[in-house]
């Protein structure tokens, strides 16, 4: 039994794309279990760099069956379109390869309608989501107006159940000055989408579980990442699912029992999207440095992404509420050439220094709690190189041992550059041994 979930220990944007990619090599199914386009995984492959926002980042794998599972919200054009771009760019065999979950729940035309007037709206708080229709998808989902991709397979069904949510949703989309959307068109669209999306759906728990049975290696792929996750991140900006590793379970409909590794994955240093607490954050030279030479800009929106020093008392957190038992540490090249490194260690709160994410007090504006930073020196030499830990500068690696010390989590990867090969592979979930990328 070898089933993985790699998921993010941040706010997302840890480098899921390329940690999944290195380990998919070894993998036979490949999973996504939660969120929807709100997600842009960046693949780079020799010259070619790809974002994959719904399908799972083990797509250019030629080999690996892609799972999207029923804890997703899949927009049913940006997956066509998705599709139709990997086909353009040679990878033929996309469709032969992607199972949908039948299960998933569409994202439509109103749900984006709905996240883009709300962010807009001077009534409610914006959190600066992606406006992909994320909130409003799972909210339906959550309500039981939803409408899943298995219903695409019966078009008369289909039109009661967008009839019935259009119902729930119009006294919301007239309160925040929106035109209600027309039905014909909607399903007109959706009519296109069927021929097209029909014959990928399946029976994706099934299907995951005999995999898992067979002895098959599953990667379960998060997105978004812990301090998003709806349960577990900081509340109320966070997206509208369960990025955690528990949400594997649910989101792809296998036991927690069948989940053998939780592989969490971190920068070196910490980036957020959208609005929401973020201690460590930077407001100067070194958080210019992290945005320029980290290329921090939203794979989705083209935000730029804030950025801040890594913080050790949120990645324990991430270390509790998902069982890390291994760690990917990415980005680490980005670093290079900052004189010092400064890295939160602890927090000091009303009730004294705690060395615990305190992650309800984190938007308290009265007594927020102050980050405890132990500084570390920094190195000027170019690491991409870099394919054991003894070929870092002493300094990197006195660097990446702090992190492991710190968090108590094994490292199992370092990320010395965007490129597949541009890391350090020290232990490997499938086959327990490193193994060259
Ligand atoms: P939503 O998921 O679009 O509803 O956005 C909710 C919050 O999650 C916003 O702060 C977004 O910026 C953030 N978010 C959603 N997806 C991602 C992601 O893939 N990376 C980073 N932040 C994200």
């Amino acid at each position: 039994m070898s089933a993985v979930v790699i998921v993010g220990a941040q706010w997302g944007d840890e480098g899921n794309g390329k940690i999944v990619d290195i380990y998919t090599e070894f993998a036979d199914v490949v999973v996504r279990y939660a969120g929807g386009p709100n997600a842009g995984h960046t693949l780079v492959v020799g010259d070619e760099k790809i974002v994959v926002r719904l399908l799972p980042s083990g797509i250019l794998r030629r080999g690996t069956r892609c799972v999207l599972g029923q804890g997703m919200v899949v927009d049913p054009g940006v997956l066509i379109d998705e599709i139709d771009g990997l086909v353009k760019r040679g990878h033929t065999d996309v469709e032969q390869r992607l199972v949908l979950s039948d299960r998933a729940h569409l994202i439509l035309p109103y749900h984006i309608q709905v996240d883009t007037l709300r962010e807009a709206s001077a009534d409610t708080r914006a959190i600066g989501t992606t406006k992909k229709g994320i909130g409003p998808a799972y909210e339906d989902k959550a309500r039981r107006t939803g409408v899943r991709t298995g219903e695409l397979r019966d078009l008369a069904r289909l039109k009661t159940r967008i009839e019935a949510a259009l119902d729930a949703w119009a006294p919301t989309i007239r309160a925040l000055g929106g035109e209600m959307p027309s039905l014909s068109e909607i399903l007109d669209s959706l009519a296109q989408s069927a021929t097209r999306l029909v014959p990928l759906l399946g029976d994706t728990s099934s299907l995951v579980d005999g995999a898992i049975r067979r002895r098959q290696k599953v990667m379960l792929e998060g997105a978004q990442g812990t301090l998003l996750d709806l349960d577990h991140g900081t509340y109320p900006f966070v997206t509208s699912s369960s990025a955690v590793a528990g949400g594997a379970a649910i989101g792809s409909g296998i036991g927690p029992n069948r989940i053998d590794t939780v592989l969490g994955i971190t920068k070196a240093y910490t980036t957020r999207v959208g609005a929401g607490p973020f201690p460590t954050e930077l407001d100067d030279a070194d958080g210019q440095h992290l945005r320029k030479v980290g290329v921090e800009f939203g794979s989705v929106t083209g935000r730029p992404r804030r950025t801040g020093w890594l913080d050790l008392p949120a990645l324990r957190y991430a270390a509790r509420v998902n069982g890390l038992d291994a760690l990917a540490l990415t980005k680490l090249d980005v670093l290079t050439g900052m004189s010092r490194i400064k890295v939160c260690v602890a927090y000091d709160t009303p009730r004294g220094r705690v060395t615990d994410l305190p992650i309800d007090e984190l938007d308290n504006l009265e007594h927020p709690p102050v980050p405890v930073y132990e500084e570390l020196g920094g190195w000027t030499e170019r690491i991409e190189g870099a394919r054991v830990l003894d070929d870092l500068p002493r300094a990197a690696r006195a660097y990446v041992r702090f992190i492991e010390e710190q968090s108590q989590v094994p490292l199992y990867l370092v990320s010395v550059g965007p490129r597949r090969g541009e890391t350090i592979v020290l232990h490997n979930p499938f086959v327990g041994r490193a193994a060259a990328p």
